[in-house]
């Protein structure tokens, strides 16, 4: 297993060597046992000593008590080694992925990440519990009982070392035919689980569409070949008991053929032959232990490549050392801006993007589907970086500053965005954690929210499920629109952000914005030349250009694309009204 994960077990490192050292003092119980059972029937019962007996007997049922504890207690350890390793192990993953940048989010998909924080660290997981538990079991059982057969017969000691390499060989060869076919399955549980993943989120639509047949389909191709897979595997592994089963029996034959001569010539005891025979079964019950936790590392392994893979992603922004934490305005500034979503050298997104905007100015930007709007936004509060070029906030650029501070005071409602589960309050408290009750109302009224929260008989105490599905989109986004408010910020960002909500409402928003926070620069995306008309700029985006800047009366005589827009949609809709 890779080696970097061993520094997540952390504290559990104590746990981790007492599991072993217990199970050492287990393994020297269970070879004495047999010592004493010898004793009990050559001595006792050959002489008729019952005294002898009952005293003998008592140490073997102590001995026997004491192995009882031991192995209890490794198991224990054991167990907790495993299960805070794992912990631990979740942890580090999930602040990793806390740090990763929009651009590290890209790499992996959500469902892959899900999938390596729960069935791939469960895998190291097992690994390493039967590993702390089992690995140091089977060598030293091997060799106590191997010295504590050949003080009893040369000859058997020497029939175990034949057949240990032997077995353990075929053990071996059997787990590394399997191996192979337990990865393939862990790659299609990532893409069972996929599939399930993205059905589930996206029950509305596969519904709305009728898709049910055909996803049920799909799915149940995933999970024979997963079916067909696993039993590919399964019945490899099977052979490993019968092949045991084989070997034990044909190993106790021999010894007793060999033993039977010695006690016949008396250079053996009864109780000694049974004795041998229960080091036999303990020796090659370990070999199958062995080879157990050999498939079990070796799925562990698979699954240990993926979590490392997630641990090793260096996250794309860090915070400089001296990172200016104040920014002096809400003054926005593109110089020669090219920008690729596959970083250099990738197809580019946005070309050559020149722009300087005011402290306190509306911006808002128009522009076809795919034109880069979105990306062109996002540099702002630096959510990916550019690949070329510089923007600036406040004059300075904005990878100088505390990544923490600039999205503060650069707040930006995504266009894909979601509420989380829990009150309205909660939701609007992602802005300012410690905002007051009166402050969450503010914000609420001046995204036009308040209205019909206070229509919900909990009024902001109502409970939002999973994404905000049970308010409606236009609700969604209001309330999206509050929850950056709340920020107080100095630049906001609304990325297609009222396009569920009515013309009236967004025209009532936009009043507010121009009257409660006239000193914030206001960014907003929008689909209807209604939303951007009266904005001190507007921006036409196309194919990753800027196409032209200007208020809309200026636009109006200059840009072809604005004009076209403009045309189809106020005066072909004054022509329906
Ligand atoms: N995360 C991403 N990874 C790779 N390419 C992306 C990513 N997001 C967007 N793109 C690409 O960048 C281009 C611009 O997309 P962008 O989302 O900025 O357009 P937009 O103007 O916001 O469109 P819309 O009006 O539909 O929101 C598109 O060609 C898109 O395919
Ligand atoms: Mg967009």
């Amino acid at each position: 297993m890779n080696r970097k994960l061993f520094k997540s077990i952390r504290e559990y490192k104590r746990e981790s060597v007492l599991a072993p050292i217990f199970v050492i003092l287990e393994v020297f119980m269970e070879v004495l046992i047999p010592l004493q059972m010898a004793k009990i029937i050559d001595i006792g019962i050959a002489k008729g000593d019952l005294e002898y007996i009952v005293k003998m007997g008592i140490i073997l049922v102590v001995m026997a008590m004491l192995a009882l504890i031991f192995g209890a207690k490794a198991g224990n350890y054991a167990a907790r080694a495993g299960a805070g390793y794992a912990k631990n192990l979740r942890h580090d993953i999930f602040y990793k992925v806390q740090e990763f940048s929009f651009k590290n989010i890209d790499h992996f998909s959500t469902s892959s990440l899900v999938t390596r924080m729960t069935t791939d660290i469960t895998n190291v997981q097992m690994a390493y519990m039967m590993s702390i538990r089992l690995l140091a079991r089977a060598p030293i059982m091997i060799v106590l009982s191997l010295i504590m057969t050949l003080t009893i017969s040369r000859q058997i000691a020497l029939l175990f070392l034949i057949v240990i390499p032997l077995l353990g060989g075929v053990l071996i060869f059997i787990a590394k035919k399997a191996h192979p076919h337990f990865i393939k399955v862990f790659d299609e549980y990532d893409i069972l689980n996929n599939g399930v993943q993205e059905n589930v989120n996206a029950a509305r639509v596969v519904k709305a569409y009728v898709r049910e047949d055909h996803e049920i389909e799909k799915f149940h191709k995933i999970s024979q070949t997963v079916y067909d897979l696993f039993t590919k595997a399964e019945k490899i592994v099977a052979w490993n008991s019968p092949t045991m089963q084989f070997f034990m029996y044909s190993v106790i034959l021999i010894m007793v053929l060999i033993g039977g001569r010695s006690i016949v010539f008396q250079t053996m005891e009864t109780g000694e032959l049974t004795s041998v025979i229960v080091y036999a079964i303990q020796i090659l019950s370990s070999l199958m232990m062995v080879s157990f936790v050999f498939v079990m590392i070796m799925i562990a392994e698979a699954s240990s490549d993926r979590i490392v893979e997630v641990l090793d992603e260096v996250p794309e922004m860090q915070d400089k050392e001296d990172a200016v934490k104040e920014i002096p305005d809400g003054s926005i500034d593109f110089d020669h801006v090219d920008f690729s979503y596959a970083g250099e050298g990738g197809n580019l997104s946005l070309k050559d993007v020149n722009i300087h905007i005011k402290s306190g100015q509306t911006v808002g930007i128009i522009g076809g589907t795919g034109s880069a709007k979105s990306t062109f936004v996002q540099l702002i509060p630096r959510l990916y970086d550019v690949t070329k070029g510089s923007v600036k906030v406040g004059g300075i650029d904005v990878r100088e500053y505390n990544l923490e501070a600039l999205r503060d005071q650069v707040s930006m409602v995504l266009q894909k965005n979601v509420l989380f589960s829990g009150t309205i309050y909660e939701n609007i408290r992602w802005g300012d954690e410690n905002a007051s009750d009166e402050e969450v109302q503010r914000v609420c009224k001046l995204a036009q929210a308040d209205g019909f929260v206070q229509e919900f008989p909990a009024k902001y105490n109502t409970m939002i499920v999973q994404g905000g599905n049970n308010v409606s989109g236009g609700q969604r986004q209001r309330l999206c629109i509050a929850r950056a408010l709340l920020k107080n910020p100095k630049i906001l960002i609304l990325d297609d952000s009222t396009s569920a909500v009515d013309t009236k409402t967004d025209a009532l928003i936009r009043k507010a914005f121009r009257e409660e926070i006239p000193d914030t620069t206001k960014i907003i995306i929008a689909q209807r030349v209604s939303s951007v008309e009266d904005a001190d700029v507007i921006i036409v985006m196309e194919d990753g250009r800027i196409d032209g800047i200007g208020t809309s009366e200026e636009l109006l005589k200059t840009n072809k694309i604005y004009r076209e827009v403009y045309e189809s949609q106020v005066k072909g809709g004054a022509d329906n009204e």
